[in-house]
């Protein structure tokens, strides 16, 4: 069975992902983890500078590129690794996600990510989290949903996390980045965020997190 997690940025897609996929014994599969790392590449590499990607090296060195995902036994979560390293810190940096956007927006980029997609899926039950997941990866998916909350809602919850986790934020500039990924990422000629028809419309800006699981999980028959 495939569970297609498709919506916006920071809307919480991710946490509902990795919880339902736990309850139901699933695979998890983040997909928005191999976008960065393939960022990470790029920036390892010199591959992409001052925001401008060498297309031309990059789709010559793309099949170096090898994205794997292991349980980390101290968080019980997946930590993602690219070429054999643990690189799960460094792709949740700023300077990742800074350029993910740009890179995610190269044809090639997808296409090698989309295959990889839709092998994990071929021999396992997955909860897929993303953008293109219900409309590109897996248009047949058994289940969809569209994730969503109001841009001032997304912006508070990551504005409350930030100050917990580092003790400033700054709430217009991080409502303004949201806008602006909303826009990146619904607008990109290659796969544009979008709710796929026959996807379930999930808006979390007046539900618990226990709510929101519990709402999904009422949507589905195994
Ligand atoms: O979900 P996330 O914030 O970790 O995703 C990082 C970036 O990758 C985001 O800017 C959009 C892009 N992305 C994508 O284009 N397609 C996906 N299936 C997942 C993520």
């Amino acid at each position: 069975m495939i569970i297609a997690i498709d919506g916006h940025s920071s809307c919480g897609k991710s946490t509902i992902a990795k919880s339902l996929a736990k309850r139901l014994g699933f695979t998890y599969v983040d997909t928005g983890a191999m976008y960065r790392a393939v960022t990470l590449f790029c920036q390892q590499n010199n591959l992409i500078q001052n925001g401008v990607v060498d297309e031309e090296n990059l789709a010559k060195r793309i099949g170096e590129v090898s994205i794997s995902f292991a349980l980390n036994n101290s968080t019980q979560l997946q930590d993602t690794y690219l070429n054999g390293i643990n690189v799960e810190k460094q792709i949740r940096s700023m300077e990742v996600a800074h350029d993910v956007s740009t890179v995610s927006k190269i044809a090639f980029v997808r296409k090698a990510m989309v295959e990889k997609q839709q092998e994990y899926g071929k021999n396992a039950n997955v909860v897929m989290d993303g953008r293109d997941i219900g409309t590109v990866v897996f248009p047949n998916a058994d289940y969809k949903f569209f994730v969503t909350a109001s841009p001032e809602i997304r912006a508070k919850r990551r504005y409350d996390e930030l100050m917990e986790k580092e003790g400033k934020a700054n709430f217009d500039e991080i409502l303004e980045n949201l806008k602006q990924r909303d826009l990146i990422d619904s607008t990109r000629k290659e796969s544009p965020l979008r709710q796929a028809d026959d996807a379930i419309l999930v808006d979390t800006s007046n539900m618990t997190r226990e709510g929101q699981l519990e709402w999904i999980l009422s949507k589905i028959q195994l």
